[in-house]
């Protein structure tokens, strides 16, 4: 068994906790860092009841999140747990997602999943469809070849991918978290991102594998479109 198969702490508690991956540990700690995703959400805001009606209060855009990478699932539920219900996900991945502990989220209204290529011209076009997003997230990585010159710029491909989504398809103030294999140039990717954005930092949340040589870039507050 290798390191990478032995279910450590985060394995275990995920097992427990109902999701099907340790990564699920990063995106909090993200979450709770960065308030990615706004806490108390609500679809609409009903009026209260009073004799004389109050001023309608406005209602709050839809909170839409893109999960880039998402199988087998952990970010996905994640999120769908901390929508409860108000707001809306799309997510894609070449493979299926796990539904060992979706409970019937993964096929609530809320959600849209699309099993295909991330890269892909029409794959592109369908999820853009279902935006504009707050919040785009990816995960996605290449499957691993043993040489780590490949690896970091097949991932830097899937992380430039993901600012291609969070050009098109995010909405203004949205944010972006997209992982990368360090090395390559991954300097220029944070550039574009500080460039898009208010702010772009990189981030290295301690659920990562120790020795691992990913990290995670996160960009908040989408300048308006030139
Ligand atoms: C580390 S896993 C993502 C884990 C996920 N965030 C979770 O919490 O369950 C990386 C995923 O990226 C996906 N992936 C890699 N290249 C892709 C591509 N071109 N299009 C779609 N998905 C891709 C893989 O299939 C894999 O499921």
């Amino acid at each position: 068994m290798t390191p990478y198969e032995k279910p450590d702490t985060w394995s275990l508690r995920a097992q427990k906790e109902g999701y099907p991956a340790r990564s699920v540990y990063k995106l909090q700690e993200m979450d709770e860092k960065f308030r990615l995703i706004p806490a108390g959400l609500r679809g609409r805001t009903t009026p209260a009841q009073s004799s004389s009606p109050p001023p309608l209060a406005p209602l709050k855009k839809e909170f839409r999140v893109l999960d880039l990478g998402a199988a087998p699932g952990s970010w996905s539920l994640y999120v769908l747990r901390r929508l409860a219900g108000a707001g809306f996900l799309a997510a894609a991945d070449l493979s299926p997602l796990s539904r060992r502990y979706d409970r019937g989220l993964f096929e609530g209204g809320n959600f849209f999943f699309l099993c295909g290529d991330i890269t892909a011209p029409e794959i592109r076009e369908k999820l853009a469809e279902k935006g504009p997003y707050r919040l785009v997230l990816c995960d996605a990585a290449p499957p691993t070849t043993g040489s780590r010159q490949v690896d970091t710029l097949r991932s830097l491909e899937l992380a430039e991918t993901a600012l291609g989504y969070a050009e098109s398809t995010l909405e203004r103030g949205g944010s972006l978290v997209v992982k990368v294999f360090q090395g390559g140039d991954t300097a220029g990717l944070l550039v574009k991102i500080r460039g898009l954005f208010d702010s772009g930092r990189a981030f290295k949340p301690a659920a990562c594998r120790s020795g691992s040589f990913e990290t995670y870039y996160v960009g908040l507050g989408r300048k308006a479109a030139q």
